[in-house]
């Protein structure tokens, strides 16, 4: 749907739960943005250290006429500060300022940030509204979206966190001007892992765009953050909770999360690991029949295209399938024990399934370094 000739909008439809997500540029500074967000109480503002000096003075400026007081609290930057001492700051800044139940919670950062402020807002008196301002290319085509919000515990990602919905997503394009090309390649994973897994003439789509959407060109940006919010809203919009089809959203992340974990958080980024664990799974997919060879490869090439390593990490230089396998098991679709992959079907269609340890082992040892 469009709202302006600038600003498109896509909508989360979760019944009394429902929100926008706006995607446009000069949004972050525009005080008009923010109407679909509670307003009256007091604002917090989430964002670490390196956002901060970018953009948090001008969100602060956008936000004073709508709340009494707002604060800011700068978190230490990185994957491996996302845990429980980190979410404790959230609280005591929180409490330090007597926060009560009207005050409003800005996500302002990548998913780290993201995850964060969204499972703070879900505990802090058992639940204060929040709104995502996603300032990475990953946080605004799958993280800022959707509800998912948590924290990781060293023996496993995301472990720790509870399903809880902003109250508006604002996907102001930018912010990516300052990103680096790094975070920008990680983002693309996730853009990358729509077309798989729904929808192909995005993937053509993205294949003849790729060099554009790194060069960081408006119109593709736009068009890419808006497909991919599309998608997931419609898939949200019918599993909020997960209890089927949303597994589809974590196409590569099994393979991934494993990475993420063994080689301690941080190494490698998010979408790296979701990039590698996309040729794994889709590598999977292939050894049981579902896909054929054509397909892995041109998943593979467009991976690698966007800047993302295409083959796994070493985890164990003894028993590295082994070890990929132990952590797995502790996946959150893992049911009694028995890691399920979420595989392509046929391109443009995922499913969930478990596979043979030896298959699994197979994939691992080929596919890794
Ligand atoms: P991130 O939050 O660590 O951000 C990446 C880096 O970019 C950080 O150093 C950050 O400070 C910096 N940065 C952010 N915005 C910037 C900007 N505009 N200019 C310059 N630098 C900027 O990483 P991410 O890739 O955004 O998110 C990864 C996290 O998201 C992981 O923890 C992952 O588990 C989570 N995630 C959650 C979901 C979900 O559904 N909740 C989905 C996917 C990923
Ligand atoms: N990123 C996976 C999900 O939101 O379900």
């Amino acid at each position: 749907m469009q709202a302006s000739s600038s600003v498109s909008q896509v909508r989360i439809a979760l019944g009394e739960r429902t929100y926008p997500i706006l995607i446009g540029a000069g949004l972050l500074a525009d005080p008009g943005s923010y109407q679909a967000a509670p307003s009256g109480g007091d604002a917090l503002i989430v964002t670490n250290t390196t956002v901060a000096p970018l953009y948090a003075e001008r969100l602060a400026r956008a936000l004073a006429g709508r709340h009494r007081q707002v604060h800011q609290v700068a978190l230490p930057d990185g994957e491996q500060h996302k845990h429980w001492e980190t979410l404790n700051r959230i609280f005591d800044v929180l409490l330090g300022h007597g926060a009560d139940r009207k005050t409003v919670l800005y996500a302002l950062g990548g998913g780290v940030v993201g995850d964060m402020t969204g499972f703070a807002a879900a505990c802090y008196m058992r639940g204060v509204p929040f709104v995502q301002v996603p300032t990475t290319l990953l946080a605004q085509v799958d993280s800022s979206v959707g509800g998912k919000t948590a924290i990781n515990h060293p023996l496993g990602k995301n472990m720790i966190g509870a399903f809880y919905q902003p109250r508006l997503v604002l996907c102001d394009l930018d912010v990516l001007a300052s990103l680096p090309a790094r975070e920008l390649s990680a983002g693309l994973a996730e853009v990358i892992k729509y077309g798989p897994i729904a929808d192909m003439a995005f993937f053509d789509w993205i294949e003849a765009n790729v060099d554009a959407l790194r060069a960081c060109d408006r119109d593709a940006l736009a068009h890419a953050v808006e497909r991919s919010c599309q998608i997931k809203a419609e898939v949200v919009g019918q599993d909020e909770r997960e209890s089927g089809l949303r597994a589809i959203l974590n196409f590569g992340h099994t393979f991934g999360h494993a990475i993420e974990a063994g080689l301690g958080y941080g190494a490698w980024l998010h979408g790296e690991a979701v990039g590698a664990g996309m040729v794994m799974a889709a590598q999977l997919s292939h050894a049981l029949g579902l896909v054929d060879a054509a397909f892995v490869q041109r998943l593979t090439a467009l991976i690698a295209r966007a800047g993302l390593p295409t083959r796994g990490a070493v985890l164990d230089a003894h028993d590295n399938a082994g070890r990929y396998l132990q952590l797995m098991r502790l996946d959150k679709k893992a049911e009694g024990g028995e890691i399920r992959f979420v595989v392509i079907d046929g391109p443009g269609r995922a499913a969930v399934r478990a596979a043979p340890d030896a298959l699994v082992r197979q994939v691992i040892e080929r596919c890794c370094r």
